[in-house]
């Protein structure tokens, strides 16, 4: 009897134990997953940052141009416009997920908070900018709203940027 129940007891064990293993094995691997995650999601938040600006400068440039110069806006412009809208929605995305997965959304009161708001506020204002320029059929007054609410969407990011002293221009290590 106690052969048979030490023969079981020493079958059993390695068994937990690799089952113990395999499970840690698991954890580490999905921990290593969410990691490489986390740091592709913050280098590709950190790069479309340039392509938002350079977009935002693009647009707010050739509408005070063609508001100024009371030129007719053109399929340049509405292509400008939409690429502008893919870029700030791509970093949105890419913004609402490392809410979720970065440690400093969960620790720091900047990312939670001002970061957040102040830069969905800046996401409304283009599309907001986008939508409503769209369909207005005067090209003037297209230029016009296109001008006002990037300008005032630009001022949000770049405040919103330096709230929280974060670079510009570069990485930004707190
Ligand atoms: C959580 C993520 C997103 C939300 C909440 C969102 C929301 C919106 C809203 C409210 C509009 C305006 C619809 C209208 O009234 O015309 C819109 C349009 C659009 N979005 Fe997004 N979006 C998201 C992600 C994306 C992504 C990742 C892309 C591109 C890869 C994208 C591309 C577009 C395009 C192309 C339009 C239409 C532009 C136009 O022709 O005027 N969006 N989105
Ligand atoms: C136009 C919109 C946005 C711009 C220009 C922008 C810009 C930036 C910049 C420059 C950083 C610092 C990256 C670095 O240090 O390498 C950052 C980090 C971050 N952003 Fe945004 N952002 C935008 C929208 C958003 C939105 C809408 C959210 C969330 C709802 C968000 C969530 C975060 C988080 C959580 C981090 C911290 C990531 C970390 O260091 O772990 N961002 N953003």
């Amino acid at each position: 009897m106690t052969n048979k129940r030490s023969k079981i007891s020493l079958l059993s064990k390695p068994k937990k134990r690799s089952k113990v293993r395999n499970f840690g094995k698991a954890m580490l691997i999905l921990n290593l997953n969410l990691l490489t995650m986390y740091i592709g999601l913050l280098h590709t938040h950190s790069s479309v940052r340039y392509l938002v600006l350079i977009m935002l400068l693009i647009v707010i440039g050739k509408s005070l141009l063609g508001l100024v110069s009371k030129k007719p806006f053109e399929k340049i412009d509405n292509v400008f416009s939409l690429i502008l809208l893919i870029v700030t929605h791509i970093q949105f995305l890419v913004g609402l997920i490392l809410y979720f997965v970065s440690p400093r959304a969960g620790s720091e009161r900047y990312f939670k908070f001002e970061h957040a708001f102040g830069m969905l506020l800046a996401v409304i204002l283009i599309t907001v900018a986008r939508t409503t320029s769209k369909k207005m059929t005067d090209d003037s007054s297209k230029f016009k709203r296109l001008t006002y609410l990037n300008v005032l969407a630009l001022v949000v990011i770049l405040g919103t940027l330096l709230m929280g002293h974060l670079k510009i221009i570069g990485n930004t290590n707190m």
